[in-house]
């Protein structure tokens, strides 16, 4: 589900018990792909697909609030996104998460969503 409201995109990503704590989720968005995860009860997204190369995030070992590319070992932030350890250069995006009615939602500016590659 998309709502567009004053130029921003509500998306339903998926319910909010399909991702247990410490566990994460990949969902698609407009064919881009956005990782949920559960920070213990804290649900967090940023982009699907390491910025390093392509390597789908749910693949990685989620540790505390960062994640681990298994590929070439990169680390992130899931709190901003940043890169922790390389070789990936560039941040992950990260999108703001509302929990409504059960359901994981991201609020996104209007328009293809932002993804660092
Ligand atoms: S693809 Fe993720 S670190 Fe290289």
């Amino acid at each position: 589900m998309t709502d567009d409201t004053a130029g921003l995109r509500r998306i339903d990503l998926c319910a909010a018990d399909e991702v247990a704590p410490g566990a994460m989720k990949l969902c698609d968005v407009d064919g881009e792909l956005v990782l949920v995860t559960n920070l213990a009860g804290r649900f967090n997204a940023a982009q699907g697909i390491c910025s390093h190369e392509y390597f789908e995030l749910d693949r990685g070992m989620l540790t505390g609030d960062s994640i681990l590319c298994t590929l070439h070992m990169s680390r992130f932030s899931l709190i901003d996104g940043e890169v922790i350890d390389p070789p990936a250069e560039l941040p992950l995006a990260i999108y703001p998460v509302v929990v409504e009615n059960g359901r994981i939602l991201i609020e996104v500016p209007a328009g293809a969503l932002e993804v660092n590659r």
